[in-house]
């Protein structure tokens, strides 16, 4: 007779073993706990359908059943940053950790939010301040007005190759999660931002703002704030020369301060 493949274990008989650290909300320490679960393991599984498989029935190992457990994600192909978390204590992307590679004999798997971003809600944090600072750096490019400009300034192609690799910052929060210089209780904008600073300053038209963009990382919170760790290339998912744009927006914001004043 063939062997009946049970629904639950899909035949493997294979569990994955997640314990997860949950909070109902930043101003609700006391509601802090860690949850175990185990789900039927699932070919090619990565950490998010992991938690997909909790979903559909919100139940611990030991069979108590659970208000769900809340998440973000989006692109699922490591491109929103949306799923940054703690993967057993080092941060990255929930989609693309897979679940053979962290527990290959079945080890659990520790999940925990970010810890520099006020918690919404157990996996789920605030990276508002991110976005707040982009702002603070000028990260965008100005296009004056709808009417028709003509054709911007040409970019060569060794410039396109030098300021790709910059571009590839998804907001992940990765690089502050890492940093020691940064949290709820510094200013400092965090490498990301320095990178983008130095993205936009290289761009024929993103250059007409270079001075606002260096003057806006010169004060409390800019890149002298970096105690050049390192930190942050070493988790950067997108591999991004952080330490490089450090050092650049850095020897440009010294030029600034030194002569900048002959300029204005
Ligand atoms: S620089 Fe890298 S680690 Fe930092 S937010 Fe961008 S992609 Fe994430
Ligand atoms: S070099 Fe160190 S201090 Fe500076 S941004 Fe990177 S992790 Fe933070
Ligand atoms: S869901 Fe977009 S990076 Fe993971």
């Amino acid at each position: 007779m063939a062997k009946q493949t049970s629904v639950e274990d899909n035949g493997t008989g294979r569990r994955v073993h997640l314990r997860i650290w949950r909070q109902d909300g930043q101003e609700l320490p006391e509601t802090r706990r860690l949850e175990e679960f185990k789900v039927p393991y699932l070919p090619q599984m990565n950490v998010i359908s992991a938690l997909q498989q909790i979903q559909k029935d919100p139940r611990t190992a030991d069979g108590k059943s659970v208000a769900p457990i809340v998440w973000e994600s989006s692109c699922l192909e490591e491109v929103c940053g949306a799923c940054t978390m703690l993967i057993n204590g080092r941060v990255g992307q929930a989609c693309s950790a897979l679940v053979d590679k962290l527990a290959p004999n079945g080890e659990p798997i520790t999940l925990a939010p970010m810890t520099k971003f006020p918690l919404v809600r157990d996996l789920v944090v605030d990276r508002g301040r991110m976005f707040e600072d982009m702002k603070r750096v000028h990260a965008w490019i100005d296009i004056d007005g709808t009417h028709d400009l003509g054709p911007g300034p040409r970019e060569s192609q060794e410039q396109q190759e030098e300021r790709y690799p910059l571009s590839r910052c998804m907001t992940c929060g990765c690089c502050l999660e890492a940093c020691p210089q940064y949290g709820p209780q510094t200013k400092f904008v965090g490498a990301f931002a320095v990178n983008l600073v130095r993205l936009y300053n290289m761009h024929p038209s993103g250059a007409l703002h270079k001075n606002a963009r260096l003057e806006s990382v010169m004060d409390e919170g800019g890149v002298q704030d970096c105690g050049k760790s390192q930190n942050c290339v070493e988790v950067c998912p997108k591999e991004i020369p952080l330490v490089d744009s450090i050092a650049s927006v850095s020897r440009d914001a010294t030029k600034r301060l030194l002569f900048g004043w002959l300029l204005k």
